[in-house]
């Protein structure tokens, strides 16, 4: 099967499977796992940041990272349709005890003098502003790239008032791949970052937070917390370190076929794609017909071969991946001129 419903859906390569194999391993939560070290000094390096954390997911690097910079009680801003208000379960104001102030913007941006407006003022019925975040790529916004000068902006008002910027960067390096820029420029104004290797770089398990030493002694600590710390991580560490090497120099493909596929959608009768939000891996699309359904298109997929998912009547994601070659593209677009031209 073709699986376009996520790039979580990647298997863990062949190379991964052996380094998991002959890990070098010990108690992480002691730091005695020689490969789990290595990995975060290497990612703390690469993100051009003091330090980094291996977490279990990009949820948990979200959480822990906003209850390191946060205390209960405190706002936080970000974009009103963030992973972290939309899909994280409420963990923000369940864990962390945070009040949310959304913003809205096209293609998951902030507007820096929106956020200036909306920074509460020092005052004694005003919840105080405990972190700004922003998401890149943006998952809901359909994979859409935040530029380095619309981080800055956003990093400089939130740091005018003493607050650290967060970045959601669970697909960062889609988004440096895409402006052509290395990750350490993108994020440079970012106090903490968390990235994902089991999205599109591919590995199982596992994703990094980085960010300063003070920070992520922090972090360490939430981790603790919430039941984070692993034992012998060594062993998913080992295939995140493959997943860094071989994943990032490959997804320019992945961006090359969901733009092959966006502009096949684009040209069939009755289908509404929005091809200027097609920067990364996502594609979203509405069925726009009286004859077939988001539900029924999928159905009819699957029949080809290939699995999606629609998000309700009208809509479907879909998302390319290391497990989605050139000839895979092809397979996709036939069948979606078959089904609806
Ligand atoms: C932008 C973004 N942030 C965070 C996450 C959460 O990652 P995880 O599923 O590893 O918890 C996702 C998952 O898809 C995501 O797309």
């Amino acid at each position: 099967m073709i699986d376009l419903r996520s790039d979580t859906k990647t298997l863990p390569t062949q190379a991964m499977r052996e380094a998991m194999m002959y890990a070098e391993v010990g108690d992480d939560v002691s730091e005695e796992d020689p490969t789990v070290n290595r990995l975060q000094e290497t990612c703390a390096k690469v993100m051009g940041k003091e330090a980094g954390l291996l977490v279990t997911s990009g949820t948990q690097g979200n959480l822990i990272s906003m209850m390191s910079h946060t205390t209960p009680g405190q706002m936080i801003i970000c974009h009103e349709k963030a992973h972290i208000i939309v899909y994280e379960r409420g963990g923000l104001a369940r864990v962390c005890g945070l009040l949310l102030q959304p913003l809205p913007g096209k293609y998951g941006a902030i507007d820096p003098c929106e956020l200036e407006a909306t920074i509460p003022p020092d005052e004694i019925h005003r919840a105080p502003l405990g972190l700004v975040e922003l998401e890149n790529t943006h998952n809901n916004c359909g994979g859409t790239v935040l530029t380095k000068e619309q981080i800055d902006g956003v990093a400089d008002v939130a740091h005018a008032h003493g607050v650290p910027l967060h970045i959601d960067g669970a697909r960062i390096f889609n988004a440096a791949t895409t402006l052509g820029i290395d990750v350490k420029d993108l994020i440079e104004k970012a106090d903490s970052v968390q990235f994902c290797f089991s999205k599109s770089l591919g590995a199982p398990i596992g994703s990094m937070v980085v960010g300063s030493k003070e920070f992520i002694l922090k972090a360490r600590q939430a981790r603790k917390i919430v039941g984070g710390g692993m034992r012998q991580a060594g062993l998913v560490a080992a295939a995140a370190e493959l997943a860094l090497t071989d994943g990032v120099p490959r997804l320019g493909e992945d961006h090359a076929n969901a733009r092959t596929i966006a502009e096949t959608l684009a040209g069939l009768p009755g289908i509404q794609v929005d091809l200027d939000a097609v920067q990364t891996n996502i594609i979203f699309f509405d069925v726009c017909r009286e004859d077939i359904t988001a539900p029924t298109l999928c159905e009819r997929l699957g029949q080809h071969g290939i699995t999606a998912s629609a998000r309700d009547d009208r809509t479907i994601r879909f998302v390319t991946h290391r497990d989605i070659s050139a000839a895979d593209t092809d397979t996709i677009c036939g069948a979606l001129k078959e089904i609806l031209a």
